[in-house]
């Protein structure tokens, strides 16, 4: 049976990990019915010291639509710390996190246009798979101006 989403697991798998600086901080954790990806998922603050850089998320299912679409991560660095590939770094900060919930393999989501995005997936080494197009009743993403996905797969030990 998978674990529960909560922040003791959090807490439990992710302990004091870290990369330099570089930690996560749970910041929320969505009940299914509160999530857009009808899943639960953790949201974490992307912390550099006691500085908030960003957020990433971690959505824990594998519905059609996070599989094909929306990727079982999100993230976003806020501007004035971008080059610094935390982004990436704090995607395997969260692989222990992934892989207790049996996400495996990681399935990661971006914007054909987002080429900082691209560049994060080939750094984590994850494989691109296809690009697909957005179901015109896909409201989160196709209200937002956004008609496709590259599918990017991510095996991790
Ligand atoms: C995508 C994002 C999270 C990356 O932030 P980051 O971790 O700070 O990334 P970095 O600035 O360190 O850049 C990572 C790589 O992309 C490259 N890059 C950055 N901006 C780029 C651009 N506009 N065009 C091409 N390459 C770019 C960098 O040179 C770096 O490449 P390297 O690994 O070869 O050195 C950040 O740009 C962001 O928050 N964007 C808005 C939200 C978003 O797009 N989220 C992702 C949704 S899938």
């Amino acid at each position: 049976m998978q674990p529960d989403v909560s922040p003791t697991h959090a807490s439990t798998i992710l302990g004091e990990t870290r990369d330099g600086e570089l930690h996560l901080q749970l910041d929320e954790i969505y009940s299914p019915t509160g999530s857009p990806w009808a899943v639960p998922a953790y949201r974490f603050d992307v912390m550099v010291g006691d500085e908030r850089a960003g957020t990433i998320s971690l959505r824990v299912g594998d519905n059609e639509r996070l599989v094909r679409f929306a990727g079982h991560v999100g993230f976003g660095i806020d501007e004035a710390f971008r080059g610094n590939r935390l982004a990436g770094r704090a995607v395997r900060l969260l692989l222990p996190l992934a892989r207790s919930h049996c996400l495996q393999p990681l399935w990661l989501g971006c914007n054909p246009e987002n080429a900082a995005s691209i560049r994060v997936m080939e750094w984590l080494g994850a494989t691109y798979v296809e690009t697909v197009d957005l179901p015109s009743d896909y409201d989160r993403y196709f209200a937002r101006g956004e008609r496709q996905k590259r599918r990017y797969c991510l095996e991790y030990a």
